[in-house]
C-alpha cells in the first residue's frame, strides 16, 4: 500500500504516481471523461478519469461518487497551468471509503440560519476553509511577533472570582460553594505577570454575556493581551502599530490563495504599515459633529461613529484620550487633564470597527485605592490586585486585540460568525 501524500505536496511529485485521501466536493462528466473536484483540507485538485484508460471498476467507482463521499485516489501528477492548484491528477485507481448520501449543503444558495445549523459541515466549503486558514496564520503571526520581541506567553485563569471590564455582561457559574465568573479579560492577571516577567502576552478565550446582536459581537471570543512593565501609553501605541502591521503583512505573504478565494481586495491590506494615524477623542467628536452626527463630548462611540472616523483614513486609526468616565477603572488619567485617560482604541479601516482596546494603567497606590472606592471594588476578590501597587509599583501599559474582529477585517467578512469555527452568538449554542 502506497503512503499518502497531501494535495499541498503534489508540486514535489510531478510525473509520479501518488495516492491521496480526500473528499469529493463536485463532479462533472462528459460521458467519456469524469472530472472529480477533490479536497483534502490542504488544498483542492481536479482528478481526471478517462474511460478508455482505466479498468471498468475504476470508472464505475467514479460514477457512484456523490458530494462529500470519502475516498483514496491514486493518480499521476500532471502540471496544469489552468487549474487553481497548478496540478491535475490523472486517476488510475479510486477506492471508496464511504458514499455520502444526501449531503445537506448543496452548491445552491442557503439561508444563514440553515448554514449556521450545519456549521460542522459548512466548515468544509472552500470559503470557510480559507477563513480558518487565515485565522491560523494570524495566530501564528501573533505568537511569532511577541516571541521574537522578548515577551513571555502567560496563561491567565478562565474561572475568576471578579470582573475586569464591568459587571453588566458577566457569565456566572458556581465554583463549588462560591460564585465564579468566566473571564472577560485576563488583563488584571497579566499585570501581575508583567511585574514578574517584564513583557508578557496571553492568548485565550474570553466571555461576555452581551445581549447585543450585532455583526461585531460574539459571546465567546479569543483575545491577545500583552502587558508591558516600564512602558508608557505612547510606547504601547508604537508596539501596537508594529504588531498589527506584522500580522497583516504575514497573512499577505502566506495566504494569497485564501485571500483570493475570499475575494479580498488586497491593495487595501498592503497599505497597512506602521505608523498609524492618531486622532484624539476631542478631535473625533468635533469631526463627527461637523459631519452632522448628534453626539456630545462624554458619550461613547457607536458603530456608525467609528465607521465615519475610520473612513477619513486608509489605515487603522488610533482614537486616543477618551473621557475617564466612560472607560475602565484601571486606566491612568492624563497628568494635566484628569477628565481623560491615557488610552486608545484602534479602529480598523473599511468599517470593521474596534480591534484593540488598551491603556497605560494606574500605578499610583493612592489613586488606585480611590478608584476602588468609586467603583465599589472593595470586595475580597480584588484584594490581590492592590498588592501590585503596594509592592514595587512601576509604570506599565497593555492592550487587548480581539482575534475574531481582526479575522473579519483581514478576510473582508461582514459578520464575525464566520471568523471562528463554532461561534457562540446570542441565542446560539449549537452545534
Ligand atoms: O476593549 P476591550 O473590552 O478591552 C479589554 O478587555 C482590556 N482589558 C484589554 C486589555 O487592555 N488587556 O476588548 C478588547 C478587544 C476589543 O477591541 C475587540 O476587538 C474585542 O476585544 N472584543 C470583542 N470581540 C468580539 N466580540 C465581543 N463581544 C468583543 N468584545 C470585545
Ligand atoms: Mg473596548
Amino acid at each position: 500500500r502506497m503512503e499518502l501524500v497531501t494535495i499541498r505536496e503534489l508540486k514535489s511529485h510531478v510525473g509520479k504516481t501518488v495516492r491521496i485521501g480526500c473528499w469529493l466536493y463536485n463532479k462533472r462528466s462528459s460521458g467519456k471523461i469524469q472530472f472529480l473536484q477533490l479536497r483534502d483540507g490542504t488544498g483542492f485538485v481536479q482528478g481526471v478519469v478517462v474511460k478508455s484508460e482505466v479498468p471498468e471498476d475504476v470508472w464505475e467507482a467514479a460514477s457512484r461518487l456523490t458530494q462529500e463521499s470519502s475516498l483514496y485516489v491514486t493518480g499521476t501528477v500532471r502540471e496544469d497551468a489552468r487549474s487553481q492548484s497548478g496540478f491535475e491528477l490523472n486517476v488510475t485507481a479510486a477506492d471508496i471509503i464511504q458514499i455520502a448520501v444526501d449531503y445537506p449543503i448543496t452548491p445552491k444558495e442557503h439561508g444563514v440560519d440553515f448554514l449556521m445549523d450545519h456549521r460542522h459541515l459548512w466548515l468544509r466549503s472552500p470559503r470557510q476553509r480559507a477563513v480558518m486558514v487565515v485565522r491560523a496564520q494570524i495566530i501564528r503571526a501573533v505568537q511569532q511577533f511577541f516571541d521574537d520581541n522578548g515577551f513571555y506567553l502567560v496563561d491567565p485563569p478562565i474561572l475568576t472570582p471578579s470582573s475586569c471590564e464591568g459587571t453588566t455582561n458577566l457569565f456566572h457559574t458556581k465554583y463549588f460553594d462560591e460564585d465564579a465568573y468566566l473571564t472577560q479579560s485576563g488583563q488584571l492577571y497579566m499585570e501581575a505577570a508583567a511585574m514578574a516577567l517584564g513583557k508578557v502576552y496571553s492568548f485565550g478565550p474570553t466571555f461576555r454575556a452581551e445581549k447585543s446582536k450585532t455583526r461585531r459581537h460574539l459571546i465567546e471570543f479569543w483575545m491577545i493581551e500583552p502587558e508591558m512593565a516600564f512602558v508608557d501609553h505612547e510606547q504601547s501605541l508604537a508596539v501596537q502599530e508594529k504588531f498589527v502591521s506584522h500580522v497583516v503583512q504575514s497573512v499577505l505573504t502566506h495566504c494569497r490563495r485564501e485571500l483570493e478565494t475570499l475575494g479580498r481586495d488586497v491593495s487595501k491590506l498592503e497599505n497597512v504599515l506602521a505608523p498609524f494615524p492618531r486622532i484624539t477623542y476631542d478631535d473625533a467628536i468635533a469631526l463627527l459633529k461637523e459631519r452632522g452626527h448628534a453626539i456630545e463630548w462624554g458619550e461613547d462611540f457607536g458603530a456608525p461613529h467609528e465607521t465615519e472616523i475610520a473612513q477619513q483614513f486608509d489605515k487603522p486609526v488610533f482614537i486616543t484620550h477618551y473621557p475617564t468616565a466612560i472607560k475602565a477603572f484601571y486606566m491612568k488619567p492624563h497628568p494635566d487633564r484628569p477628565e481623560v485617560v491615557l488610552c486608545a482604541d484602534l479602529i480598523a479601516p473599511e468599517g470593521y470597527g474596534e480591534i484593540i482596546g488598551g491603556s497605560e494603567r494606574i500605578d499610583d497606590p493612592e489613586l488606585m485605592a480611590d478608584r476602588f472606592r468609586e467603583h465599589e471594588l472593595g470586595d475580597e476578590a480584588y484584594k490581590w490586585y492592590l498588592d501590585l501597587r503596594r509592592y514595587g509599583t512601576v509604570p506599565h501599559s497593555g492592550f487587548g486585540l480581539g482575534l475574531e474582529r481582526t479575522v473579519a477585517w483581514i478576510c473582508g467578512l461582514d459578520h464575525v460568525r464566520e471568523t471562528i469555527p463554532f461561534p457562540r452568538l446570542l441565542y446560539r449554542l449549537y452545534p
